[in-house]
């Protein structure tokens, strides 16, 4: 595969992974008001969403057996805690980080 097609299947995984989530979140906020058919239209949206997600991963070869699967989710949860780690650990990183979230906060 292409580099640059990896990189768009890429960016296409993450904001299909990110439509799913928010019309899950959509569906439980519709719910939460009463309104049921709603609710189930932002589920089948986002199990649409989902669907397009799962194929650009498959697409990716990033869906292997259960064993190669178990040992990616070992090593993406090893990242990610190796990064709170570093963000805790390097106070110069947390100044950056403030100032970041303190500056997008004002727009
Ligand atoms: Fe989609």
């Amino acid at each position: 595969m292409k580099k640059m097609t990896e990189e768009f299947l890429k960016a296409a995984f993450s904001g299909e992974s990110q439509a799913h989530m928010k019309y899950l979140i959509f569906a439980e906020k519709a719910e939460e008001e009463g309104l049921k058919n709603i609710a189930r239209l932002f589920r089948a949206i986002a199990y649409a969403e989902y669907v397009h997600a799962r194929n650009h991963l498959k697409e990716l070869g990033m869906v292997g057996v259960t064993k190669d699967n178990l040992q990616a989710a070992i090593e993406g949860r090893h990242m990610k805690l190796k990064r709170c780690i570093q963000f805790i650990t390097t106070p110069q990183r947390c100044k950056v980080k403030r100032e970041q979230r303190e500056a997008l906060s004002t727009h």
